[in-house]
């Protein structure tokens, strides 16, 4: 039976995705910070899937030898990882100068080195094998610059230039890499986001719906089992994604108006 490891699989994207692949039956491994809420979805997940197998690790993924010695434990329990989803995210928005150099750091260490420490801690071994899939959740701010994002934006801009070298370093050893760049999704995180999230970048984002965090999941599970490298959702991102030199200085053009329009930019408090 896959095994499937999902860091951040105690909410959110994480979760939606451990849903899926609890329906189909995986030995299902999550790793987060709270062990409450790692145990409240493990109760849920045995609910709603009995065929599933559900191990939990609270761990935080900005540790190396923490993130190590989970990952250890999962695999002592249901045997080597298949596949990897790294979803483990925070977000702290707020503009440069008002970021504390910890928030800018946290979301870094979180991000990139937390998907990173994953991705390590399976890695070699899926060589070895010469089989196993990794999913790296970035985000559409890894794809286009957004005010009040710097930190997030450059941790998930480095997690794209991250999987797109590393894919072409697994794919001769038959593991594959992938990447994803959710749009707005409802999940708690995002909840507590829209609280911080400044003026400015709720003017250019515009007011659009958030997907919902099934959508996504359903998406991201059908990428890994095609193996597909770059996941991208809505036709504004996907074309971010393919031609993003062409279309940045327009949207950016567009941002920079709307951003004046409402006079943004100043030293609100
Ligand atoms: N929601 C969106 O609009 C959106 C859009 C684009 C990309 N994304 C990305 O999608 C991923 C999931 O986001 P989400 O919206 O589903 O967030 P969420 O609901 O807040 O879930 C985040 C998960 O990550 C875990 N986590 C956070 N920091 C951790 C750490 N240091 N060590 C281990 N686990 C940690 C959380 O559990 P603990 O707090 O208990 O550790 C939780 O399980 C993130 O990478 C996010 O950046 C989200």
């Amino acid at each position: 039976m896959t095994h499937v490891i999902i860091t951040g699989g105690s909410s959110g994207i994480g979760l939606a995705l451990a849903h899926i692949y609890a329906a189909r039956g995986a030995r299902l491994s999550l790793l987060a910070r709270s062990l409450p809420a790692l145990e409240a979805v493990q109760a849920e997940l045995a609910r709603d899937h009995r065929e599933t197998s559900i191990h939990i690790e609270s761990a935080d993924v900005t540790d190396e030898d923490q993130t190590f010695a989970a990952i250890r434990r999962c695999e002592d329990a249901f045997g080597p990882c298949a596949i990897l989803i790294t979803s483990a995210g925070i977000v702290e928005p707020g503009r440069f100068e008002a970021l504390s150099s910890a928030a800018f750091n946290r979301q870094i260490r979180t991000n990139l080195l937390g998907s990173v420490h994953a991705v390590r801690a399976v890695y070699a071994a899926m060589k070895e094998r010469r089989s196993g899939r990794i999913m790296l959740v970035s985000s559409g701010a890894g794809l286009i610059g957004i005010y009040g994002y710097t930190a997030y934006c450059a941790s998930k801009f480095a997690l794209h230039g991250f999987a797109d070298a590393l894919r072409s370093e697994a794919k001769p050893h038959g593991v594959s890499v992938s990447v994803c760049f959710p749009p707005d999704t409802e999940t708690p995180q995002f909840s507590r986001e829209l609280e911080h999230r400044p003026l400015e970048a709720t003017v250019i984002m515009g007011r659009v719906a958030p997907w919902s965090s099934a959508t996504v999941a359903l998406r991201i599970a059908r990428a890994i089992d095609k193996g597909q490298f770059e996941v991208f959702f809505g036709w504004t991102l996907w074309a971010l994604g393919r031609f993003g030199s062409a279309v940045k200085p327009v949207l950016n053009w567009w941002f920079d108006r709307g951003i004046r329009r409402i006079g943004g930019g100043g030293e609100r408090p």
